[in-house]
């Protein structure tokens, strides 16, 4: 099934619905904790596992969107105009194109975001995610979040567990037109849990996750074994969460990250996306955890870290990483 179709089985009567004059919405980064890391369905960015994370809370994206009269798509990301032809303007308006249900309307976009773009940091995913929740809002579909889900997915696969804060589980699916391909929010609060951005690069990556995903599910022979690193750390993961576990959190995640890089490094033509800077960090963490310290990290599609801590922590990890952003998740907004 193609995409559009996808958007008019769920929007179904409500393309006709008359535009409001402006949608407005925010949606959090999320980090995944167990990673969404190769598709079944490029189009429909249906994935071949399912992924768990945790979302940033006032980390993310703020989006405005209202429908204006001119002969193009006006886009403007954190108050600059972006070409129309740049490849970021590119992926949005193919997006918008699912929504555009009569050819004369064109959006104004303001998309604000306080995270770097594309450097692993997850952009994209609060981006499409507070997009879709604007378009909800422009046109009064009233839709539930699970349908927002299945649509946000379309622009990126990890923007469907942006739609919530706290802990989010984003299930496979099993259907080809993927709508029970969704995220749910997990029933669970970890108020201590914290979260450190280690930036070592805000750059935009060189190869993207779509292209690094495609690269390493075609060519790496690591990649057969995802599927089983994934079954076997996700329950896990979940029970750490329930039980507030943090070294088994830690251990999961962490090894979980690790495990979706070396199917990376295993892949042809090979993608690491680490710097000198990200492995030595590593290496002082695990020294730091053979001391006794109680610290983990994940890394995504880029060079930085995200470190994991509990909050009885943060004064000695703020001294041991004096750069680091400190994001306790559990904090109410
Ligand atoms: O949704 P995408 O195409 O930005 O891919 C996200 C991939 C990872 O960040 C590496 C893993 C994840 O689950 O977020």
């Amino acid at each position: 099934m193609i995409a559009a179709e996808v958007v008019k089985t769920i929007l179904q009567d409500r393309v006709n619905n008359e535009p409001e004059n402006e949608g407005i919405a925010f949606a959090p980064v999320n980090i995944a904790l167990i990673k969404y890391w190769g598709k079944r369905d490029t189009e429909l960015n249906l994935p071949i596992t399912s992924s768990l994370s945790v979302s940033l809370n006032a980390k993310g994206s703020q989006t405005n969107i209202k429908l204006i009269t001119a002969a193009e798509d006006l886009i403007i990301l954190n108050k600059e105009k972006i070409a129309n032809n740049s490849v970021f303007a590119r992926r949005l308006i193919k997006y918008l194109d699912l929504f555009r249900f009569n050819s004369q309307w064109h959006f104004a976009i303001t998309i604000a975001t306080n995270v770097p773009i594309a450097a692993g940091l997850a952009s994209s995913a609060a981006g499409f995610a507070s997009i879709i929740m604007a378009l909800n809002g422009l046109f009064n579909w009233q839709l539930s979040k699970r349908e927002l889900s299945i649509l946000a997915r379309l622009g990126s696969g990890s923007a469907c567990r942006s739609l919530w804060h706290g802990f989010v589980k984003w299930q496979r699916g099993e259907l080809e037109n993927g709508l029970d391909s969704f995220a749910e929010p997990l029933p669970y609060q970890w108020p201590e849990l914290c979260i450190g951005l280690l930036i070592f690069s805000g750059k935009q990556k060189a190869i993207s996750s779509r292209q690094a995903m495609e690269q390493t599910v075609k060519t790496s022979t690591l990649y057969s074994s995802w599927p089983q690193q994934v079954a076997q750390d996700m329950p896990l993961l979940e029970q750490a969460i329930k039980t507030k576990d943090f070294q088994l959190l830690g251990k999961n995640a962490e090894s979980n990250a690790l495990a979706m890089h070396a199917t990376m490094l295993s892949s042809w033509p090979p993608i690491a996306y680490a710097l000198p800077e990200t492995v030595a960090a590593m290496q002082y963490i695990w020294q730091l955890r053979a001391e006794g310290r109680n610290i983990y990290f994940t890394q995504d599609a880029g060079p930085n870290l995200k470190l994991l801590f509990l909050q009885e922590d943060i004064d000695e990890i703020k001294r041991l990483f004096p750069a680091l952003e400190i994001i306790n998740i559990g904090a109410k907004l």
